[in-house]
């Protein structure tokens, strides 16, 4: 995000509301509270009473120019655990102690700030901050998975010197960082414009007859939420689907297949005409060898066996055939999940896969939800706990448009000679 120097103000009529919680580090929220007004924000401020014990609630009412709120209960207010949430375009809480994470994750509602959480329907960015050793305690780190999942940005603490004296991570982020998350989780992300994606979702189908076929329990659900962020995120997108009971994405183009062989064809007409390509699709690993032409009678001939044959790897062709395109697969394990899909990752020639568990409970086939491992080329991995499908989806492009980046930036000369 660029700052307001070459832009502008970013936050021009945004509404947000800060909560500082009882840190050390509540100071920092009065510099913060200073950059979101300068970015043309207009910020109320809602403070614990432990943070009133670090700073004044006067020192936010005087620079935001609006009332500071503390209490649920203070005489004559308006129910500001409903109306301050109702208005705000999105919620700040920096410092958010382990409490208040804590608090965030359980859905407890013990003041106003948490209350107001519970009611809130905005972006939520917490700045964590505490001393080392709490940070990395189990207990913060699932309260933060949690609050991961439900979308929660949370902009991680920094290693330096803590108030114990002690070196960690635990410092609250540089106000630039929060800042940054601010205009982010406000701004519509369109980072993938001007990129074409290729994804394909769903399973195929091999006939064995006319009315019976060899297939999977993939929805497609994981593949269509691929295709709807990509195209929110400001790509052209071309969704190559097997059969599902999903409905049509709007302004996505949509390319029905049944067969694997089908899907190849697709794939490796448009594949030139992409930048990326996401395969999400459950292919179908075999196919009768000899699919009948007419319906196989239970009478009479009687098929014991039916004979299979791999069908090709679509993957893996349209690695050997790809110029600059970026390559995404999927990896659906039972066991050994790390292993198996770095495996994939490299027999398939691919740039990402996102591994997943399909045993995992509340993942996986059919599920709303999935759980999964990002695992590029260096090897690098990206461990996402259960979400969304569509916020999973969200993950892969981040971490694809990463990987792009990095591609861009090793083939920029640091130096330029001359020229014109
Ligand atoms: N895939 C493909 N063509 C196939 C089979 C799989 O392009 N014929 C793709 C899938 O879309 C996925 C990746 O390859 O992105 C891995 O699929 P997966 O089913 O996990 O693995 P397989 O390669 O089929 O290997 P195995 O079944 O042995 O696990």
């Amino acid at each position: 995000m660029k700052s307001s120097d070459s832009i502008g103000p970013t936050l021009i009529g945004k509404r947000i509301v800060l909560g500082v919680t009882g840190s050390i580090a509540a100071y920092k929220a009065v510099a913060l509270l200073r950059s979101l007004i300068r970015e043309g924000a207009v910020v109320h401020v809602v403070m614990t009473h432990s943070a009133t014990k670090f700073v004044t609630a006067l020192t936010f009412e005087v620079l935001s120019g609006h009332p500071v709120s503390t209490d649920m209960f203070e005489a004559h207010q308006e129910m500001k655990h409903l109306s301050l949430p109702a208005q705000a375009d999105a919620i700040i809480i920096a410092p958010a102690t382990a409490h208040c994470l804590a608090k965030a994750a359980l859905g407890l509602g013990d003041n106003l700030l948490s209350t107001m959480l519970l009611t809130s329907q905005c972006p939520l960015i917490m700045a964590p901050a505490m001393d080392g050793g709490m940070w990395t305690h189990p207990s913060v780190q699932e309260h933060v998975n949690t609050l991961r999942a439900r979308g929660t940005v949370i902009v991680t603490p920094e290693l330096g010197p803590l108030a114990s004296g002690q070196i960690g991570q635990g410092r609250l982020a540089a106000e630039g960082r929060i800042l940054e998350a601010v205009q982010v989780a406000l701004a519509p992300q369109r980072d993938w414009q001007g990129h074409r994606v290729l994804v394909s979702a769903g399973p195929t189908q091999e006939p064995i007859d006319p009315v019976r076929f060899i297939s999977n329990r993939s929805s497609g659900k994981m593949g269509y939420a691929v295709a709807e962020a990509a195209q929110a995120r400001g790509a052209q997108v071309v969704l190559v689907t097997g059969p599902t009971a999903l409905p049509t994405p709007r302004g996505i183009e949509v390319v029905a297949v049944a067969t694997a062989e089908e899907m190849l064809q697709v794939l490796s007409m448009r594949l030139a005409w992409s930048t990326t390509v996401i395969m999400a699709a459950a292919v179908a690993d075999f196919r009768p060898t000899h699919p009948a032409s007419q319906k196989i009678k239970k009478q009479g001939q009687i098929a014991e066996t039916l004979n299979l044959e791999r069908t090709t790897d679509i993957l893996a062709s349209l690695s050997a055939q790809r110029t600059t395109q970026l390559l995404v697969g999927f990896a659906a394990e039972t066991s050994d999940l790390i292993a198996h899909a770095q495996a994939k990752l490299t027999a398939k020639g691919l740039d990402l896969i996102v591994a997943n568990d399909v045993t995992r409970e509340g993942a996986g086939f059919g599920s709303d939800q999935n759980a999964a491992t990002l695992i590029d080329r260096q090897g690098i991995m990206t461990e996402l706990p259960l979400m969304p499908k569509r916020a999973l989806a969200d993950a892969i492009l981040s971490r694809a448009h990463e990987l792009f980046r990095a591609r861009q930036s090793s083939q920029t000369p640091t130096t330029v000679m001359g020229g014109r």
